[in-house]
């Protein structure tokens, strides 16, 4: 068994943590409070290679697996979750479904553009009426000569307002049992009859744009198949694996931020003569603050290693996004505690972090699916 980080896990980590201290945390109150990620912080990202992370060399990617992402978007995430959910919904849900599940022309035609961060990715599966029950999705494609056509609309798609391709899925066969009868669809975003709809306002990572998309007789070629036809939703399902673990570490590096206000404040803080941190319950939220944060990432590497060994990694996954987004909004709660009134403000970055958290417990499948999908495969 081997706990330490190699040579270059050690490196990017690094490299992405000097990113994220330096440029992303001096703009994450504005990206949040503009509702926006400045356009440079996503050209810098690229000359990073972080779009590309986990995209094949030979596509124009680093060719690095999951961990190696893991690790990356904890520290983006630390910065700035805003910016941490749009890598990772951009390489997890996106790049790396289209290279695993992609035809060569699909191949060729998206990951280089999706590896230097030229087109960004969007994953829209939820609907109004089909979130925790995704296979119930209304959105219909029906063929039309060598065509399809789409009609429907999707909600809550991270990063609709700045994506430039779509992994859509849709009802190819009514008649099939609702799981049997999906297919998912790469289209791109100016697809004639493809509408990015109303940004919602959201209570936290305000800098990510979240929309509906509509499909009012969007037309694709039958080329933009991704995987095989009415296969769509055990691929929504393996490709959410792999996403849940980047939420797992997104919550990790919003619970080290967490933590690392409450340490500082609780050095400079003084009541009682004295700072708050010589208080006996103030170290105990500390310490378990850490005890936690520590799990959560075992949880999550354990996770990501299994998938880049490509060993079946559901249960894995959801152990970890459970547990680290459940610590996460442990420790939100406890450091605004910590930081009192003035925590309730947003003089402090705490009330950020907040509202950040709330939202690992909802994307890619809220606690109770994590519960669900553990209990299934316990239970056989
Ligand atoms: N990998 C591969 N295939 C899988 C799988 C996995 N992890 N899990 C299930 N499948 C397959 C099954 O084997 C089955 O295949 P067959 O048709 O061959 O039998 C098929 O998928 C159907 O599986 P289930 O019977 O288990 O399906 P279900 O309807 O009971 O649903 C569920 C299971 C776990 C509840 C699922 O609906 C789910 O995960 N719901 C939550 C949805 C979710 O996470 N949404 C997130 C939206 S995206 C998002 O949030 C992005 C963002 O903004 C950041």
């Amino acid at each position: 068994m081997e706990f330490e980080l190699d040579e270059d896990q050690r490196m990017l980590r690094d490299m992405a943590r000097d990113f994220a201290d330096k440029e992303l945390a001096p703009r994450a109150r504005a990206h949040d409070r503009d509702e926006s990620i400045d356009p440079q912080v996503l050209s810098q990202m690229g000359e990073l290679g972080l779009w590309g992370l986990t995209t094949p060399e030979e596509f124009g990617g680093a060719g690095l697996g999951i961990l190696h992402l893991a690790l990356v978007l904890e520290e983006v995430n630390r910065a700035c979750a805003s910016t941490g959910v749009t890598l990772s919904v951009h390489n997890s849900l996106v790049a790396a479904p289209l290279r695993k599940f992609g035809s060569d022309e699909l191949r060729r035609r998206w990951l280089p553009k999706l590896a230097s961060g030229e087109v960004i990715g969007a994953y829209c599966l939820s609907e109004a009426n089909s979130g925790s029950d995704a296979a119930a999705l209304r959105t219909q494609a029906r063929p039309d000569g060598a065509d399809w056509v789409l009609n429907g609309t999707k909600m809550w798609v991270t990063n609709g307002g700045i994506a430039g391709v779509f992994l859509v899925y849709a009802r190819t066969d009514p008649a099939a049992p609702k799981a049997k009868g999906i297919t998912a669809f790469v289209v791109p975003r100016d697809a004639p009859g493809l509408t990015v709809g109303k940004k919602e306002k959201k209570t936290g990572i305000r800098g990510s744009t979240t929309t509906e998309v509509l499909f009012d007789n969007c037309r694709v070629s039958s080329k933009a198949i991704l995987g095989e036809l009415n296969r769509g939703f055990p691929l929504a399902m393996d490709t959410l694996d792999g996403g849940r673990i980047g939420i797992a570490a997104q919550a990790i590096g919003i619970a080290q931020a967490c933590l690392d206000a409450s340490i500082k404040y609780s050095k400079e803080r003084t009541q009682f003569n004295q700072p708050i941190g010589n208080f006996q319950a103030i170290q105990w939220k500390l310490a378990d603050m850490s005890a936690g944060i520590e799990a959560a990432r075992l949880l999550t590497h354990k996770a990501a290693w299994l998938r880049d060994q490509n060993l079946p990694c559901a249960r894995a996954a959801s152990h970890a996004k459970l547990f680290a987004s459940r610590h996460a909004n442990w420790c939100a709660d406890e450091c605004l505690q910590i930081h009192g009134g003035a925590g309730y403000t947003d003089d402090f970055h705490v009330e950020r972090l907040f509202r950040d958290a709330r939202i690992t417990e909802i994307y890619e499948g809220v606690t109770d699916i994590q519960r669900l999908v553990i209990a299934r495969s316990l239970l056989g």
